[in-house]
């Protein structure tokens, strides 16, 4: 079991795909309830749904060339279209324009290597039995009492479990599913829904049951593999009850998860890279997101940004796929990652001449810029030496100077890979990353 889920640590870096029938509208996935839609006038928009650009094979090959090694799509979203031949409601994309989206998508992953991973909404603004909450479009309608009377949950947890148990039969091998979301507290005099409301219980255990090798995410409301930041960046690995988990930040290209025509706050390649060292620095994963516009298209920027990342990582993955947290504090300015005996040093800023790294002296073997393999020397500043006109200070004992070149290698973010010696493994905290999937997938089955 534990193996099974260890690939998910390995990997670091995966591709998120919003593409539904919100992409139309192209004002962020939420437009149905932003707008207050109601569902017959948002059904509408799907007699026109007719994505002649998507090609899944575009995408799974774009992220493989960024560096990805599992990639996400979204099946249903909030607004409940299916993006997949279900038997159990009409509102989906096979009824509007012939094609299994995720049919099409987990073939193209599997073709890449990739690992597949679904996006399944919890929540459907769409379905006749599904109550109206904080959340729903229809919220501030007046008669939400007399609407809500008539609709039964149990059908739409039928109906909700029925499409999830479609999901994992009909597809092969899914190796991870992103349930989103649980919301259980009320808003503004409205009720929320909670793990009750989705038996969370039952679904999570047909899902093993299915799927017995699944990573699964926490947003049942109920303990799952790991955890789902989203959004920001944690400040440190993430902990529930003290001991560290496994965790995945899902990050967005410009706020908004669906096409977002007229969004142009879009995150610099250069910050994308600094993000997923970072994240990796912190023993989790980088869920990076695209939307494909509404013919199914990756955007010029979306493109751009993976093809970006993809350049970066060619030469630098050897510092994320595989690697994490190093076990020692890293010298302001710059991020450690570790896989077994190399320690990567990022250096987010470029400095002038030098780098000096405490408590390293002697636990070096050797040290090279990962992107063209070349040395970079280390030296070893006697700690006496007095401060002249050119001549620097000495540096505490024990510390390593790394000699730089004036210039910035021309990366986003160089990096130094340093050989440990035995000494060096033997000052540095264990990897704990194999550990933490063992110690989530035991707490998951307890549950
Ligand atoms: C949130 C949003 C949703 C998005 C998801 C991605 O829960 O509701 O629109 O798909 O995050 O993690």
């Amino acid at each position: 079991m534990t193996d099974s889920h260890a690939w998910f640590s390995r990997m670091r870096f995966g591709l998120f795909v919003h593409f539904g029938l919100y992409s139309t509208l192209a004002r962020h996935e939420w437009v149905m309830t932003t707008e207050r839609t109601s569902p017959e006038e948002y059904e509408k928009n799907a007699a026109y749904f007719d994505p002649d650009r998507f090609d899944a094979a575009d995408i799974a090959r774009s992220a493989r060339q960024a560096g990805m090694r599992y990639a996400v799509l979204t099946t249903k979203h909030h607004e409940g279209f299916a993006m997949f031949d279900t038997a159990l409601s009409d509102y989906n994309s096979m009824a509007t324009c012939g094609r299994d989206f995720v049919a099409e998508f987990v073939q193209a992953c599997r073709a890449e290597g990739l690992r597949v991973g679904l996006y399944h909404s919890l929540i459907d603004w769409h379905h006749p039995d599904f109550t109206i909450d904080q959340h729903h479009p229809l919220r501030d309608r007046a008669d939400v009492a007399q609407l809500n009377a008539g609709r039964d949950m149990a059908r739409y947890r039928a109906y909700l479990h029925g499409q999830v148990r479609e999901l994992l039969t009909n597809y092969g091998q899914i190796d991870y599913l992103f349930f989103d979301f649980t919301y259980p507290d009320p808003m503004d005099g409205k009720p929320g829904k909670g793990p009750q409301d989705w038996d969370s219980a039952g679904l999570l255990a047909m899902v093993r049951e299915l799927q017995p090798g699944i990573v699964v995410n926490d947003r049942l409301g109920i303990p799952g593999d790991l955890v789902t930041p989203e959004q920001y960046q944690p400040d440190a690995p993430m902990q529930r009850d003290g001991a560290e988990v496994l965790w995945e930040a899902c990050q967005t290209l410009n706020g908004s998860w669906g096409y977002d025509r007229d969004n142009l706050d879009f995150k610099s390649p250069d910050l994308l890279v600094r993000m997923l060292v970072d994240t990796v620095s912190k023993n989790g994963n980088m869920l990076l997101n695209i939307g494909p516009d509404r013919r199914g298209a990756i955007t010029p920027v979306d493109r751009s940004s993976l093809a970006a990342l993809g350049e970066w990582m060619q030469l630098h993955e050897g510092s994320v796929i595989g690697a994490g947290a190093a076990g020692i504090p890293a010298p302001s300015g710059t991020v450690f990652t570790r896989r077994a005996d190399r320690l990567y040093l990022h250096l987010l800023h470029w400095p002038f001449g030098h780098v000096h790294l405490p408590d390293m002296a002697g636990k070096v073997g050797f040290a090279r810029f990962l992107h063209d393999g070349s040395q970079v020397r280390c030296s070893e500043i006697d700690p006496e030496q007095q401060a002249m006109n050119t001549i620097p200070g000495g540096q505490p004992p024990g510390t390593l100077t790394l000699n730089l070149p004036t210039a910035q290698p021309p990366v986003a973010v160089p990096v130094i890979e340093l050989f440990l010696t035995t000494d060096g493994m033997a000052g540095i905290a264990e990897d704990r990353t194999e550990d933490i999937a063992a110690d989530g997938m035991e707490r998951a089955t307890e549950d």
